[in-house]
């Protein structure tokens, strides 16, 4: 394994996962750390078709254990491909979402259940974990309410019904419970900059690196 780290953002529509990840980027960036901003499903041709298939569309056009499938292929890809040689590399990789939404939409959400996506997770990515993972943990319809302020079709998970997005909540924080070294659950409500700092701070602790503005 290389020698950047890895760290994933997680959490439901709407939370700041794609905000806050750009704001860390630049962060890192500016200490001078080589950055890699990604996201899934997605990041590499493939795994971007296969996110086509998963964002658009009537909300119930796959089985449950299909979309968990074609989650993991592109994620297989996306690792193989683009994670692991940036990695390799000593690029810090940032992704916006990663195995932890998969746990939560198809195990919590869909009530595939845990163990099963664990399952698939041991299949296809053996013992790779990120370095560090932020759980963006904020009330469902603050951050649905969030996310449809927001412009772009990509809302076939955003339609299905608040008690599916409930269960991702809880799904979330349980997977934050079982890996309490790895997740860090933050609490997203708070304003952009306070949120900002909260991640800013965790990640210099956590790496030992100054980044800078607004350290206690
Ligand atoms: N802490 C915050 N407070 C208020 N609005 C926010 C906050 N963080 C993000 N937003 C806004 O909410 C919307 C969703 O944020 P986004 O980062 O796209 O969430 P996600 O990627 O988790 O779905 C965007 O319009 C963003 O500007
Ligand atoms: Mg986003």
């Amino acid at each position: 394994m290389g020698m950047g780290k890895m760290i994933t953002f997680e959490g439901g529509e709407g939370s700041g996962k794609s905000t806050q990840m750009a704001f860390l980027a630049r962060s890192l960036e500016r200490a001078g750390v080589d950055v890699l901003t990604t996201r899934e499903p997605g990041g590499t041709e493939g795994a971007e078709q296969i996110r086509a298939l998963l964002v658009h569309g009537a909300v119930d056009r796959w089985p449950p254990m299909s979309e968990a499938l074609m989650h993991f292929a592109a994620r297989v890809d996306h690792l193989e491909q683009n994670i692991l040689p940036a990695l390799d590399g000593n690029t810090w990789v940032l992704c916006d979402r990663f195995t932890d939404s998969t746990l939560a939409y198809q195990g919590g959400g869909h009530g595939l259940g845990l163990d099963e996506i664990s399952v698939l997770q041991q299949l296809a990515i053996g013992t790779f974990r990120p370095d560090l993972t932020f759980v963006f943990d904020i009330g469902v319809e603050e951050g649905l309410a969030r996310a449809f302020g927001r412009v772009g079709s990509e809302d076939r998970y955003e339609r299905m019904d608040v008690d599916f997005h409930r269960r991702i909540r809880e799904t979330f924080l349980q997977v934050a419970r079982n890996e309490p070294e790895r997740c860090v659950v933050i609490d997203a409500a708070r304003g952009i900059e306070e949120v900002q700092q909260a991640v800013r701070n965790t990640v210099a602790d956590r790496f030992g690196l100054d980044l800078g503005a607004d350290r206690p």
